[in-house]
């Protein structure tokens, strides 16, 4: 097997879901999969697309539909008052992994590294040691609510750093990183020739945080340092559809589009014709997506402080995700997690697997009913009485 493919593993989101599958009556809180249904709107304009539309079974040009470019650009600026021009700096993808991977084949020689905040998105690290690079953990620090450690970012750079990859809200640990935190980590990148890519699937969900969310593709000043790439998987509950854009310098998007059409030649079209929906129709459902998951917020929050025997945790600022510390005895996150799954039929994540500093912490996602986390807690209070 080729070195590169041997050194990484399944994500232990993917692992669990896949364990959780095979266990009668189980209840998952280990896949952050949004319950919802891709909004009624979206499939209206898709099934007309299918009976009107003789080219929505073929090939898009590489980057994309050249109306969903547009659309991606008109609200590109609209979030950011940045123009980026729909044919030079906007690339549709098939999501955010397949995004991420494009730039990763793009950017990493052999050895090269990409700093990574731990805890962080698990497959990130698989992505860039599939690409032969080297994730580098910056940890942020659980004492102050899971922030960004600033002052420790400098000394990871190195000759050989590639890229800073940010997420807010945050992955696991649904924090939002301040304007002041984002500006400093895209002048430290800019200052020693990296790249900040931001990877942004939960920009809609941040509750009463809002005024806290800031776009680092906003400032003009970075704009070649900052790639952004969104993904539809969550705002839109399009997961399945597979389906993102990314705003680049233009010198970078001639590349992408290279690694691009060697491996996907486009984007599904039909997915296209979903996203160009979602962009130009009034996306009432995001605010609906919200208020749900705030309620669900509450609802394991609540049911978490019922637990403090069991667990302690940082109430999340955003996105769906929640990251508690693990107080009984146990030897590691992930025997823990299987164990947990064989004794009460409830899947989390080991939070071993978004790396070191999430050890001894287990990742829940709370875009399930609220059956499911009501069901799930009442199994774990049995299980673990106070
Ligand atoms: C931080 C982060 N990036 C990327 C993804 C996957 O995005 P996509 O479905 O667009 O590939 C997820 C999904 O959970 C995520 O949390």
């Amino acid at each position: 097997m080729a070195r590169n493919v041997a050194a990484i593993s399944i994500s232990a989101i993917k692992e669990m879901a896949m364990r959780s599958a095979g266990v009668e009556g189980a209840l998952s809180l280990a896949w952050g999969l949004p319950s919802f249904r891709t909004p009624a709107h979206i499939r209206a304009a898709v099934a007309r697309g299918l009976e009107a539309d003789p080219d929505i079974g073929k090939y898009a040009l590489p980057d994309g539909l050249p109306a969903l470019r547009q659309a991606v650009a008109r609200t590109h600026f609209e979030e950011t008052g940045i123009a980026a021009d729909p044919n030079r700096q906007v690339m549709i993808t098939a999501g955010n992994m397949q995004g991420l991977n494009a730039l990763f084949h793009v950017l990493i020689d052999p050895g090269d590294e990409i700093i990574v905040t731990d805890p962080g998105f698990a497959s990130h690290f698989q992505q860039i040691r599939l690409c032969g690079g080297t994730p580098v953990f910056w940890p942020l620090d659980e004492a102050s609510e899971w922030r960004l450690d600033i002052d420790g970012l400098p000394e990871l750079v190195t000759e050989k750093t590639k890229a800073i990859v940010i997420v807010s809200p945050a992955n696991p640990t649904g924090t939002i990183f301040s304007e002041d935190e984002l500006r400093r980590v895209g002048a430290i990148a800019q200052a020693k020739n990296a790249l900040v890519l931001l990877d942004d699937p939960y920009c809609h969900f941040t509750y009463e945080n809002r005024a806290r969310y800031f776009n680092l593709s906003s400032v003009p000043e970075l704009a070649e340092t900052v790639i952004y790439l969104f993904t539809f998987s969550k705002i839109h509950a399009m997961s399945g559809w597979r389906l993102g854009y990314m705003i680049l310098p233009e010198h970078l998007k001639r590349e992408v589009l290279k690694v691009h059409d060697a491996t996907i030649i486009c984007t599904p079209r039909i997915s296209q014709v979903a996203g160009l929906a979602a962009l130009t129709q009034d996306p009432v459902h995001i605010v609906e997506f919200e208020a749900v998951l705030a309620r669900r917020r509450d609802l394991i929050c609540e049911r978490l402080d019922r637990m403090g025997h069991l667990f302690e945790y940082v109430r999340p600022q955003g996105a769906y995700y929640v990251f508690p510390k693990i107080l009984a005895n146990h030897d590691n996150a992930y025997d823990f997690s299987i164990a947990l799954l064989k004794e009460t039929g409830v899947a989390v994540t080991p939070g071993s697997a978004f790396g070191p500093s999430g050890e001894h912490h287990v990742r829940m996602a709370f875009c399930v009913s609220e059956n499911v986390i009501e069901a799930a807690f009442d199994r774990l209070e049995q299980a673990f009485p106070g």
